[in-house]
């Protein structure tokens, strides 16, 4: 949902524009293991330098197994702070792109990666007073990481807390930083951890997230009172979906709450057969793609998704996670009916101004336009 509230090595890194969308080639300028299955990447900045926003993430492309694979990784690094373009990864079981990334990259290597996008981002500005509560899980820490080196460097007025869920101590990413940064910002950053497994010595909190704990951790932070404060979200679907309900047991607005999914839940992936016949009349129809100064006629068949349909016929729209999760596929209707087989990246708002995601988006009517950027 998008969060729109309203030191260099001798190598260089290149820009090409393949047809619209920008691709960059980044140097690995270093890799620091964090934990033991979690690096930090970093990234030269190339001689044009990328823009990004703090909490936007690069899509990182690389080939494995014979196939071009694409994931999204949330820049950890704040535009404000860091000379460096940096992610970081955890190791996923199983997983193409992680382990890839963990067991392969050496530093002075070259990746292919689309340029910084998403919408979990928010604008800062000297003048403003806000708190932000953050709920990270995992690896759901890096937007966050972005986010407060930016608020608290560009908003000497505003705090942040975070709430941070791990297994255990040995899996908490960038735990020396928050340390030390907790102790340079006193009394601007609150850093509370919780871990599943707790060793006998911890002096924090342990366990799920429930009532009792929230409030008692909602004592520790300071309150600076609704209008003031943002709650923004990252971490594995469960645990979201327990900060939702705790949040709103404590009558906190769904306005007031951002979340970025990195991970497809309980989506059924088996929708596109849900496409109700009645509205499709089970049968192609023609959508019209207006992106970068150029406009597209494609003919998507029922059961395919549009941007599918789309880079079949060689067009080259943005896209990341093709999950509905990362909105980097966004696009507005301009007319016609689209169904979406997963709303999750787009918040109430977005959905009602007629934005749409066209990697899980199928036409239902023949006079679909979607404009994208
Ligand atoms: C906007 C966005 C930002 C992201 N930022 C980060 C980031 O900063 N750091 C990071 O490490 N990851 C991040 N991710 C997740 C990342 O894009 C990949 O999904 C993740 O690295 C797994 O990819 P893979 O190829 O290794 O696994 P895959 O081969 O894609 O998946 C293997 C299996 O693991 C499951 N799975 C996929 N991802 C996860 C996960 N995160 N946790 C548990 N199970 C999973 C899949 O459902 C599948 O069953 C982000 C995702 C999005 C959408
Ligand atoms: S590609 Fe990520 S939401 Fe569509």
């Amino acid at each position: 949902m998008a969060f729109s509230f309203f030191k260099k090595s001798d190598k260089k890194a290149s820009t090409e524009n393949t047809g619209n969308t920008h691709y960059h080639q980044l140097n690995v300028k270093n890799i620091k293991w964090e934990t033991k299955d979690a690096i930090t990447i970093f990234f030269q900045q190339p001689e044009k330098k990328i823009h990004y926003k703090s909490g936007q993430f690069l899509t990182l492309i690389a080939p494995i197994a014979g196939k071009e694979i694409r994931r999204a990784y949330s820049l950890c690094s704040s535009p404000f702070t860091d000379e460096d373009l940096v992610v970081a990864v955890k190791r996923v079981d199983q997983g193409l792109m992680s382990n890839w990334l963990l067991d392969n990259l050496k530093i002075g290597d070259t990746i292919k990666v689309m340029e910084p996008m998403g919408h979990f981002t928010t604008e800062f500005d000297k003048t403003r007073k806000r708190h932000l509560i953050m709920f990270a899980g995992g690896s759901g820490i890096t937007p966050m990481m972005s986010h407060i080196k930016s608020v608290l460097t560009q908003e000497p007025d505003s705090i942040a807390s975070l709430i941070y869920c791990n297994r255990d101590i040995e899996s908490i990413i960038f735990k020396d930083d928050l340390s030390s940064w907790e102790t340079n910002y006193q009394g601007r950053l609150h850093v509370i951890h919780i871990l599943d497994n707790a060793p006998m010595n911890w002096q924090g909190y342990s366990g799920l997230l429930n009532p009792e704990m929230l409030k008692k951790l909602f004592e520790r932070i300071p309150d600076w009172g609704l209008e003031k404060t943002t709650y923004l979200m990252c971490g594995p679907e469960g645990m979201m979906k327990n900060v939702e309900t705790l949040l709103a047991q404590h009558n906190i607005p769904a306005d007031k709450i951002f979340k970025e999914s990195f991970v497809q839940g309980t989506i059924d992936k088996d929708k596109k057969d849900e496409i109700p016949e009645a509205e499709s009349g089970n049968r192609a129809h023609e959508v019209t793609i207006r992106y970068d100064g150029n406009e597209y006629k494609v003919m998507v068949e029922p059961h395919r998704t549009i941007l599918e349909t789309a880079l079949d016929q060689g067009i080259d729209l943005p896209y990341s996670c093709q999950s509905g999760l990362c909105t980097a596929c966004r696009g507005r209707a301009l007319s016609g009916k689209v169904k979406l087989d997963e709303e999750e990246g787009l918040s109430q708002a977005e959905r009602e101004a007629g934005y749409v995601l066209t990697c899980v988006g199928h036409p239902l009517t023949d006079d679909v336009v979607i404009e994208i950027g």
